[in-house]
């Protein structure tokens, strides 16, 4: 491990909804034989939203959980990155950076490349803190992934938030500096702007996603001939739980005679960076920090281990990058309240779901007054006019 340098993440907070819909129930009432998402997919629950929230709901609540006052004042970027846009011009950045009383000279801005962009911004701060080692970079994740009912894509939606502090006080995931990345230009899942939900090839996305990671994989190996043995495990961007073990196999099957004892072991440790995907579904920009925090809840990785990362967004853009493992990383996330936001969580009723969740939400014009459900907490919408969003904490 690098002795030098120490930036890299130094919080992470996550941020789940309060409801979700049971995928075996979903199955049942869609006349799908519920195996089929359970094994075949690797979706049990997906999150749903309520009324009161949204993208900058979720990513203040996720980053309200890790961050201090010491925090707010060092943050000299608020980077928020997601592919469910409220407002094409305005960021959702500023309003966190209110929401959260962040110093004023931080600047705050929205980044965008499907499922990819915090990655982006991830490796950005890096740069950033390296060159800038006193300041912090948050980064927010927020997505509500929505294909509409009845959809090909239904059982793979979800919702939630994560929020990454990187520093040079890697306290979980110390970055290597290692990446490599690579561009496609597809149309494998894109939304143009007059459409509420994406349009989406799910074959050629999947081709896509296993086709760039073999390549990206292929590329990285190459120019960095050490990681060859050392990483210890490989997370994936999850859109679905059997995405990264898809990928995995194919790899094997192409790459099987330099790499076949690798992605052997990092398939050993697969399953325990998709669990709670399996709980949440899809958290597009954030669904790789979830199986990173996964891997640290469930997993059995020994502090100093360096782990793959691989970073996969629509359209298309990956991304492999590593980190080592701090000492003690699992000191560093609150196990405890993400085990309690997931078995506290409540059912939403099929009717519901498919009467109420699909309305527009944000094409055509929204302004209306939140109805408050009784155990909302944190921050909330409160109404939306003008166009212009209104939010409240409790
Ligand atoms: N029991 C167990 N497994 C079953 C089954 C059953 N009764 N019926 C089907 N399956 C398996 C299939 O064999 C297949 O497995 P495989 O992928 O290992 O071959 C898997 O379930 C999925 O079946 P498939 O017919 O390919 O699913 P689909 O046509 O409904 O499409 C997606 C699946 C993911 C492409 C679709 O949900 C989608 O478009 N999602 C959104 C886009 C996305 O997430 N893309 C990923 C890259 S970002």
């Amino acid at each position: 491990m690098s002795e030098i340098s120490k930036v890299g993440i130094e919080k992470i907070g996550l941020y789940i909804p309060k409801y979700y819909v049971d995928l075996v129930d979903l199955a049942e009432k869609r006349g799908v034989d519920p195996n089929k998402w359970t094994i075949g997919i690797g979706q049990e629950k997906m999150s749903v939203i309520e009324e009161s929230e949204d993208i900058v709901t979720m990513a203040a609540n996720a980053a309200n959980k890790i961050l201090t006052e010491e925090d707010k004042k060092a943050i000299s970027q608020v980077v928020f990155a997601t592919e469910s846009s409220i407002d094409f011009s305005k960021s959702a950045a500023s309003q966190v950076h209110r929401l959260l009383s962040i110093n004023k000279f931080a600047k705050s801005y929205e980044v965008k490349q499907a499922c990819y962009s915090a990655t982006a911004a991830l490796l950005n701060a890096y740069n950033h803190v390296k060159l800038n080692p006193e300041e912090k970079v948050l980064i927010l994740s927020s997505d509500i992934a929505s294909y509409g009912a009845n959809s090909g894509g239904e059982v793979t939606q979800g919702a939630g938030a994560i929020a990454v502090l990187v520093s040079n006080k890697a306290e979980i995931l110390e970055l290597s500096g290692k990446s490599l990345a690579l561009t496609y230009d597809c149309y494998d899942f894109w939304r143009p702007s007059y459409r509420e939900y994406p349009l989406v090839d799910g074959k050629l996305s999947t081709d896509t996603y296993i086709n760039m990671f073999k390549e990206n994989l292929e590329g990285f190996m190459e120019k960095y001939e050490d990681s060859e043995d050392s990483l210890q495990a490989f997370l994936f961007h999850l859109p679905f739980t059997k995405m990264g073990k898809k990928a995995l196999v194919a790899s094997k099957e192409d790459l099987g005679e330099k790499y076949g004892k690798q992605i052997d072991q990092w398939l050993d440790k697969y399953e325990d960076s998709t669990r709670l995907t399996r709980q949440v579904g899809n958290l597009y920009t954030g669904s790789l920090y979830l199986a990173l925090i996964s891997q640290m809840i469930y997993g059995d990785l020994e502090a100093g281990q360096e782990i793959g990362l691989f970073s996969y967004g629509s359209g298309a853009v990956s991304e492999i990058f590593t980190g080592y493992l701090a000492e003690n990383y699992r000191d560093h996330i609150d196990v405890e309240d993400i085990k309690d936001s997931l078995n506290t969580r409540k059912e939403m009723s099929l009717d519901y779901y498919d009467e109420e969740y699909f309305k527009p939400k944000y094409i055509e014009n929204q302004d209306r007054e939140i109805s408050l459900g009784e155990d909302v907490e944190g921050f909330y919408l409160e109404k939306i006019e003008d166009g212009k969003r209104y939010y409240n904490h409790r």
